[in-house]
Order: structure tokens, then C-alpha cells, then sequence
């Protein structure tokens, strides 16, 4: 743990504590917003809003959820005789005002209606200049054009191959799709080392096809040419249906080599290498696009694929006029699946306005500073990274734990995001799986109160997750401008914490126009099945073409 940057960031929020002042007058729907005057002392001492965030918050009055709050400046000013409490002092106040100031600094995580709203004009610019012909080679939210226009009929059919690279693990799949929507998978997870994750180009496909190959002599396809789908869920500027280059890596690999280079063809390479197994390889795709095709299988109203997993991402089906960048070959298709890549929203600054300190901090020790800025503030690869770094600063302050730190608190990384989930999937009042979390980080002597307090901090970091990526998706949806919207999802995060769809709905139904209905669907399986409906789908085009 970096006990030297923490220091720093204690020494200067408390210096700037009054300038800071609220990220919200009103929070987002959280617990005890009607409480926010008569601070505990040293709160505001050392909440590090940035002050940028005034500008928003500070004006904000209105009301979420019909709530009315004491005006931020308030609550600051009252705070201010007791700035300078060590951490011995705080350590000695009552559980009550331990909590209020926990409460405090959590402000600085939640986003008041204004300033979704605003993240929602800012993420519809974004999209407009990444769709445009001129103003794409300078956009954060790349709008990559997809190829993909055809959505399954559920008349697809055959076996095929899929690889699945980019998520939590490796995977090779054999699925069978067959009548009546119904469909059989195997497949199988293989590691992909850390070495390799930040090794050659070379190294890292050598292994996919190591892996490929292994699994098709277990499967007894090896001397079959099946066609296969690969889901390469990373930032690809595709120029068809079966070849994209790599725009940049993200989520934790940096692969040399790969960057601008054709990564179907990489593939092929390392297969033609081995020469021991034939594939066919149909369509390239990222994970939103199977996530996408998967519902739209069952449900054609599926016209947005979201993924809330180790990353996040969004594709959407777009009106092709729209996509300067697309070459339409087909008059009659009118739509062409866009895969936004809006993880590198805010690379440009445009969500300073509602970064904190702890979002810095995330993106100073990533291994792609100032990249991903949105995909850092949401998604399961940072979400438990973030709260490990409110933790360590609430200890270290004194207010959480008497104080009393440990070392696996203190290292990077060793708070995963399933403890989120954990630790708010107790019922309220019960902290079973908290304590259990706590004691896996040799936290033993926490109280009640502090196991309330966690549980609130799990809650604003995954709250503000949630109502980013409303903000997102409710920008497509108003932008898609359709009557009804399915939403298909999948990732670890929207699949295992307790709240985060209901908080999604919530959201979403506030910020799309009146009129509009949507549902949010979630994917059995994207990655694997959506790899092998998108090849079925190439291949049904190519069938079709080849009988004209
Ligand atoms: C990252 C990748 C993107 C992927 C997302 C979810 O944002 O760049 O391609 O869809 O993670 O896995």
C-alpha cells in the first residue's frame, strides 16, 4: 500500500476542506439524505470532493426521489473548529458521529440528478463525434461499426466453435444450436497467465490455439472445419465481418505486437503454425454484440447489448445514416450494430466533474493511466479496488475500526468486487457475510456500527456504478428513439450484486423520454452463444449470398 500517497491525500484535503465542500446537496436515493446538517467534527476535513464538483452540487436543491436537503454549504461551514481532529480523537468519538461523518465523505460518491443529467448530454456528444466522420479520429467513445446488421431469425442452426477472450477467463466453447430455440454448449475455462497477459502477441495466440486445439481432441472435432466465432471483447476497429485491428488493449492486458495489427489474422497465424486443426473462422465480435445476439434470439426487441463485468461496455443498433463511418453495401438493411466502446468515455476530462480522489488514485496505479476513466468508475475489474481505498482512508482517519488497520487492507487489489456484492446481499441489520469479508482481511475487532458504515460504502460505490451506466444506457435508448427497448446484459457485476439491476431500472425509467418502454435482459451466456449466432448468421448471409 502506497501509506505515502494516503498521507499526502489526508494533509491536503484537510488544508482544502472548506473550499471542498459537497459533490451533492442531494444524493442519489441513499440512506439518510434528510441529515446532513450538524456535521460530525472533521468531516468535511477530509471529504476530497474535487471543486470542480461545487459547481454542480452546490447549486443543486431540487429533490431525488421527492427528498429535500440541506444546502451543501451549510453543512460544510459547521464543521470547520474541528478540522484539525487526529485520528486518535476521531477514534474516540461516538459510533453516531463516526457515522455521520462516514456518511460525509460517501457524499462525494453520489451523483445528484443534475449531474446524471448532465453525464447524459456529455455521453450524447461523445457519441456523435465518435460516429462522425470527421470528428472519430479524435473521439474518447470510438463508436467502432460493427458489420453486423442481420439480428438471429431463430431459424439458425449447426455446430459451431467459439472462442471467448477479455472477460474474467479463457474460453473455448462447442455449442449446437438446434430447433425450438434450444441449444447445447461445452466448453471449458483455461487460464491465461499473467506472464502471458502482458507478454508478445505471439506468446498470447500461440496459447489460444494451444487451447483451441486441445479442446477440439477432447471434443472429438479435430479433424472437423467447424466455422467459429470469436469474441475478442477489447477496443477493435473492425473493417468487416472478419477482420479488426486492436485500437488499444484494456482491462489488465498489454500484449506487444497485437496494437493496429489484425487480430483474426493473428489467429489464424498461430493455428497455421501448429497445423494440426482446421477452423473456419466466420465472424469476429466483442462481448456486448454476442450479449446482444444471444437475447435478440429469443426477444427481437433486443437492440442493446451492456456488459457490467470486468469491464463496461455498450453496442446499440444504429440507423446506418447515422454511421458516416459504415460503406452500407445492402440498401435494403437499415441498421448497423455499433459497438460504442464508451469505457474510454472521460478521457478527455468530460467526467471531472464527478471524479473523486478515489477514482485518481484507480487510475494512477492502472496499468493504462488515463484510459478507461468511465469503465475505472463502474466496472467489477476497479468497483472493489475503489471501496478497499475509502476503507483505508476512513481507518487511517480513525473513523472505521478504532483506527486499526490491517495488511491485507492495505494492499492493492486484495478487496475483490464479489465482497461487494457479499457484503450487500445481507439483510439490512445483518452483517454475516460482512464479518465474514472483514475477518478474511484481518479485520477482527470491527463493531456493528463499522460493519453499517462498510456496508454503506459498498453502497454508494455500487450506486454510482449503477446510475453511470443508467446514464449511458438511457442515452442510447433516447437516441435509438424506438417505442420498446430490450436491454440484453450480462457481466459479473449486473449477474451477482443484489441491487444493481433494480437500481438500473430505477434510474433508467427517470432519464428516458415519456413514452418509451424498456426492459433489461439477462444474457444466458453472450460470449459463447452470441459467438456462434453471430458466425450463424454470417454464414446464413453467405449461404443466401452464394444462391443469388
Ligand atoms: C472493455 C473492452 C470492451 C468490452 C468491455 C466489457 O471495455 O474495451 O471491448 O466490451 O471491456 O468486457
Amino acid at each position: 500500500m502506497d501509506r505515502e500517497l494516503n498521507g499526502a491525500m489526508r494533509s491536503v484535503s484537510i488544508n482544502s476542506a472548506q473550499q471542498n465542500g459537497h459533490n451533492s446537496a442531494v444524493g442519489g436515493g441513499g440512506r439518510d439524505e434528510t441529515d446532513r446538517v450538524g456535521v460530525a467534527p472533521g468531516a468535511a476535513a477530509l471529504s476530497g470532493a474535487p471543486a470542480a464538483t461545487t459547481k454542480l452540487g452546490a447549486t443543486s436543491t431540487a429533490t431525488s426521489a421527492g427528498k429535500t436537503t440541506a444546502a451543501a454549504a451549510t453543512t460544510t461551514n459547521s464543521t470547520h473548529s474541528n478540522s484539525n481532529s487526529s485520528p486518535q480523537q476521531i477514534a474516540l468519538l461516538s459510533a453516531a458521529e463516526k457515522t455521520k461523518m462516514v456518511h460525509e465523505l460517501c457524499q462525494q460518491l453520489l451523483l445528484t440528478d443534475e449531474q446524471v443529467q448532465e453525464l447524459c448530454y456529455r455521453i450524447l456528444h461523445e457519441l456523435r463525434r465518435g460516429l462522425a466522420k470527421d470528428t472519430h479520429p479524435k473521439a474518447n467513445v470510438k463508436c467502432f461499426v460493427t458489420y453486423v446488421q442481420d439480428l438471429p431469425n431463430g431459424n439458425e442452426r449447426g455446430k459451431f466453435l467459439a472462442l471467448d477472450l477479455g472477460g474474467t477467463n479463457f474460453r473455448v466453447l462447442l455449442i449446437h444450436l438446434q430447433e425450438n430455440n434450444d441449444f447445447q454448449m461445452e466448453s471449458r475455462i483455461y487460464a491465461i497467465p499473467q506472464h502471458i497477459m502482458i507478454g508478445s502477441g505471439t506468446q498470447l495466440f500461440d496459447h489460444i490455439a494451444e487451447c483451441l486445439s486441445n479442446f477440439m481432441s477432447e471434443h472429438n472435432v479435430y479433424k472437423e472445419r467447424l466455422p467459429l466465432g470469436f469474441t475478442f471483447s477489447f477496443p477493435l476497429r473492425q473493417l468487416g465481418l472478419t477482420k479488426g485491428l486492436l485500437e488499444t488493449w484494456t482491462k489488465g492486458f498489454n500484449c506487444a505486437g497485437v496494437v493496429n495489427e489484425d487480430v483474426v489474422q493473428l489467429l489464424k497465424d498461430a493455428i497455421a503454425r501448429r497445423g494440426d486443426v482446421q477452423i473456419d473462422v466466420c465472424a469476429i465480435l466483442n462481448d456486448t454484440t454476442g450479449t446482444l445476439m444471444s437475447c435478440a434470439w429469443k426477444n427481437h426487441n433486443c437492440k442493446i447489448g451492456l456488459i457490467v463485468g470486468t469491464g463496461a461496455n455498450a453496442c446499440y443498433m444504429e440507423r446506418v445514416e447515422e454511421a458516416e463511418l459504415f460503406e452500407a453495401e445492402d440498401p435494403r438493411k437499415k441498421h448497423v450494430l455499433i459497438n460504442t466502446e464508451w469505457g474510454a468515455f472521460g478521457d478527455n476530462g468530460a467526467l471531472d466533474f464527478v471524479r473523486t480522489e478515489f477514482d485518481r488514485d484507480i487510475d494512477v496505479h492502472s496499468i493504462n493511466p488515463g484510459k478507461q476513466t468511465f469503465e475505472k468508475m463502474i466496472s467489477g475489474m476497479y468497483m472493489g479496488e475503489l471501496v478497499r481505498l475509502v476503507l483505508v482512508k476512513m481507518t487511517q482517519a480513525g473513523i472505521l475500526f478504532n483506527g486499526q488497520d490491517s495488511e491485507v487492507l492495505n494492499t492493492r487489489g486484495l478487496f475483490f468486487t464479489k465482497y461487494v456484492s457479499e457484503i450487500e446481499a445481507d439483510e439490512p441489520g445483518n452483517f454475516t457475510n460482512c464479518r465474514l469479508v472483514l475477518e478474511e482481511l484481518g479485520l477482527t475487532n470491527a463493531s456493528d456500527s463499522d460493519c453499517a458504515n462498510v456496508r454503506y460504502i459498498c453502497e454508494c460505490v455500487s450506486k454510482r456504478a449503477a446510475h453511470l451506466v443508467s446514464a449511458g444506457i438511457a442515452t442510447l435508448i433516447n437516441k435509438m428513439d424506438e417505442p420498446t427497448v430490450t436491454v440484453g446484459v450480462d457481466g459479473s457485476v449486473y449477474r451477482f450484486h443484489p441491487k444493481f439491476h433494480n437500481l438500473m431500472v430505477e434510474k433508467i425509467s427517470q432519464l428516458i423520454k415519456p413514452g418509451i418502454t424498456f426492459d433489461l435482459m439477462l444474457s444466458e451466456d453472450g460470449s459463447g452463444r452470441g459467438a456462434a449466432l453471430v458466425a450463424a448468421v454470417a454464414c446464413r448471409e453467405d449461404i443466401l449470398n452464394s444462391k443469388k
